[in-house]
């Protein structure tokens, strides 16, 4: 298939939601207030109690109570909630009400959410003070977003995409670009392109299974790489059948000599701790009603 053609097919907002239409209109609007930003956001009960959650979450860490949305904005910043915000209408719209049936979304949002997590830890882990690894945070949620698409817009390509994964142990993308010609990163990377993501966050997407690749910012893509790899040694991927790396396979990987020669100081240690906290994590979202966070 052809990407344009996909993503033309993708891109007819309307028919995913209009909150999520509006967000998207005025966050890409040149002046914009947190005041428009944050009514728009009410407007969507549900949207604006998961971004309030969300904010108190673990995955921030936050001593303050966050009470509202204006507030979330003011400690987050307006990219960090205008891209959580489009993240979760996603999710909620298109993905867990309409998908298919063959891929498990439940296991595939928990997957995002720990990838999420972990990311940003593993930023924090290495001092990384450019954002305080706020923006890994969405990186990792939105990173595999490409795979909501073809759930949702290529069921009967994404089902034999599956299909091959499960019965010959083909690797996703490879599946992917037999089937469709292109993988989850690249479709994300130019839909979420047309949407005027931030540069930086369309970067992880593309690339997180390439960060050697990315033109800018190897060194944070290849944490996402890494928090990806780390929710798959600790059986979250997104699809079951994906394979399950040893962790000295991570410790070894040539992802660690990028991020440590892009001047991230990234140690075998620092991911063993870093997967202790994740497995914290897994056992919060287990111990949630729904077995999941906070969608
Ligand atoms: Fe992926
Ligand atoms: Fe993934």
């Amino acid at each position: 298939m052809n990407i344009d053609a996909a993503v033309a097919k993708i891109e007819d907002i309307p028919t995913i939601s209009t909150n999520f239409a509006e967000i998207l209109r005025v966050t890409s609007l040149e002046k914009t207030s947190v005041r428009d930003l944050s009514r728009i956001i009410y407007s969507d009960q549900a949207i604006a109690t998961k971004i309030i959650k969300m904010a108190n979450s673990a995955y921030y860490g936050f001593t303050e109570q966050v009470r509202d949305i204006d507030r979330a904005i003011v400690i987050l910043g307006f990219d960090e909630i205008r891209s959580i915000a489009i993240a979760l209408s996603v999710f909620d719209s298109i993905y867990l009400k309409k998908g298919g049936t063959y891929y498990n979304r439940l296991r595939s949002w928990n997957h995002s959410l720990l990838c999420g997590f972990g990311a940003k830890t593993l930023a924090d882990s290495c001092g990384n003070k450019q954002d305080s690894g706020l923006s890994l945070f969405v990186g990792g949620l939105i990173h595999d977003i490409g795979k909501v698409f073809m759930d949702r817009y290529f069921l009967k390509e994404f089902t034999q995409i599956l299909q091959l994964v499960e019965q010959e142990g083909m690797a996703t993308e490879s599946a992917e670009r037999k089937i469709l010609k292109f993988d989850h990163g690249v479709l994300a990377g130019k839909v979420l392109e047309k949407w005027k993501f931030p540069p930086q966050l369309i970067n992880m997407v593309l690339y997180h299974h390439h960060p050697e690749h990315a033109k800018v910012d190897q060194e944070r893509t290849g944490l996402i790489f890494l928090a990806d790899l780390m929710c798959h040694q600790l059986g979250y991927s997104g699809f079951v059948h994906e394979p399950k790396p040893d962790v000295e396979d991570i410790f070894d990987s040539d992802i660690m000599k990028l991020i440590r020669n892009n001047g991230l100081p990234l140690t075998p240690e620092k991911i063993t701790k870093c997967l202790k906290k994740m497995e914290g994590y897994i056992a919060k979202i287990k111990k949630s009603p729904q077995g999941s966070l906070p969608i």
